[in-house]
This record gives structure tokens, sequence and C-alpha cells, in this order.
């Protein structure tokens, strides 16, 4: 049993979780909470060697298979290096992005399989699992907008189109109702304030 609370952020690129995380720093920031933030894949100077191939538009003779085993071993290693010592020591962990990403996005959109991928993820993590999983639930359609609106450069997996990116949702949809209540869904379209009050009162008792 870890002693500190391990929280995720998951959705389809563009989903607004990053703005969400900032949220959260801030507002334990301010509470004097003892937290670290770390993002998948990165976070360890393994782990972010592992992002700059797995992110690279060059890279486009990349298999599925070869994709999804860079993921879990950036996974391993963050998993190991930062976030159990860190839960260890009591603190709360948050990630945006953990392994519920491989499950959407290699198990469900690149068709690996999500009971394959979620194997895999059980190795890579040792078992460890997140307490508590925030999941931004928007269309592809309505996310591509948002991207569009700020102008971002694609990386190598957001390149793969509108209809990958549905997939991907639909594969969070099922993860969540499978997810026993680890797993909150949230309407993206909702306002940034309104979106973080969920957030906290979902966290209320916990953090
Ligand atoms: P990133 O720039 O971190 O995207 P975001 O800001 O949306 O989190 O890029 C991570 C990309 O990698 C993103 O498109 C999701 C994808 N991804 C997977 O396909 N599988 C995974 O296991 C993880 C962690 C990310």
């Amino acid at each position: 049993m870890m002693k500190g609370i391990f929280i995720t952020f998951e959705g389809i690129d563009g989903c607004g979780k990053s703005t969400q995380c900032e949220l959260l720093k801030d507002y334990l920031t301010d509470n004097g909470k003892d937290f670290i933030f770390v993002r998948e894949p990165g976070g360890t100077v393994i782990g972010e060697r592992i992002r700059e191939i797995l992110l690279d538009k060059k890279n486009t003779q990349m298999t599925a298979r070869t994709e999804l085993m860079l993921f879990e071993a950036a996974r391993a290693q963050i998993t190991d290096e930062v976030i159990r010592p860190a839960l260890e020591e009591g603190k709360t962990v948050i990630c945006d992005r953990f392994f519920d990403s491989s499950s959407a996005y290699q198990g469900k959109a690149r068709g690996m399989g999500m009971e394959f991928v979620s194997d895999l993820n059980m190795a890579a993590t040792g078992g460890l699992k997140p307490d508590i999983t925030f999941f931004f639930d928007i269309s592809a359609e309505e996310a591509l907008e948002r991207r569009g609106k700020r102008g971002e450069a694609s990386d190598r997996i957001e390149l793969a189109g509108l209809k990958f990116q549905e997939d991907v949702r639909q594969g969070y949809l099922e993860l969540a109702d499978n997810s026993d209540g680890r797993i909150v869904t949230i309407d993206a379209r909702l306002g940034i304030d309104e979106i973080f009050e969920v957030i906290k009162s979902n966290l209320e008792g916990k953090i």
C-alpha cells in the first residue's frame, strides 16, 4: 500500500488536460502540498530520449509493436525511478498521461488489442495503478478545432488523423466503463473553471 496518492490525466490530443494539470499544480502549491508532476512519455533522462524517438515525424517506418514497446519502456523507467519512490515517501504524484494512453492509442486505435496492452501495462509498472484518473472527453473534431486554434505543430502520433483520434476516444470510453470507478469522465467542452471544480470535488479528502 502506497502512502501517496497517484493521479493521472488522460484524453485525446487537444482535450485540454494540460490546462487542468497546470491548475491542479497551482492549487497544490498554494495549499502547501507535497507533490510531483511528471509527463509520459518522458519524465526521466532515458524516458525523454525514448520520447524523441516516439514523436519524431521522420520515424515513419516505426511499427505498431515497436511503438507500444517504447511507450512501455519509458513507463517502466519513470515508474521505478520517479513515481514509486515518490508515492512511498507519501507524495502526491500527478502524471500527464499514464498507461490508459497505451490502452487507448496502441490497444484500441492501433489495433494491438486492449487486453494485450493491459497485460503489458501491468508488466511495465510492476502492477502499480493510478488511484484516480481524470478522462477529458471530447470528440475528435472538436479537439482538432482547438488544436488548430492553438496552431501547434503535429507530432508523429497526432499525424495519424481524425479517425485515429476518434478510435482513441472510443478506447478511453471503454476503459472508463470497465474501470470500477477509477476513471472519472469529464465533459471537456465545459468551461475551464467548471472542469477544475469537478476535479477538486473528486480529490476532496484524498490529497
Ligand atoms: P504529447 O506532446 O505529450 O501530447 P499531449 O500534450 O497530448 O499529452 O505527446 C504524447 C503523444 O503520445 C500523444 O499523441 C499521445 C501519445 N501516446 C501514446 O500513443 N501512447 C502512450 O502510451 C502515451 C503515454 C502517449
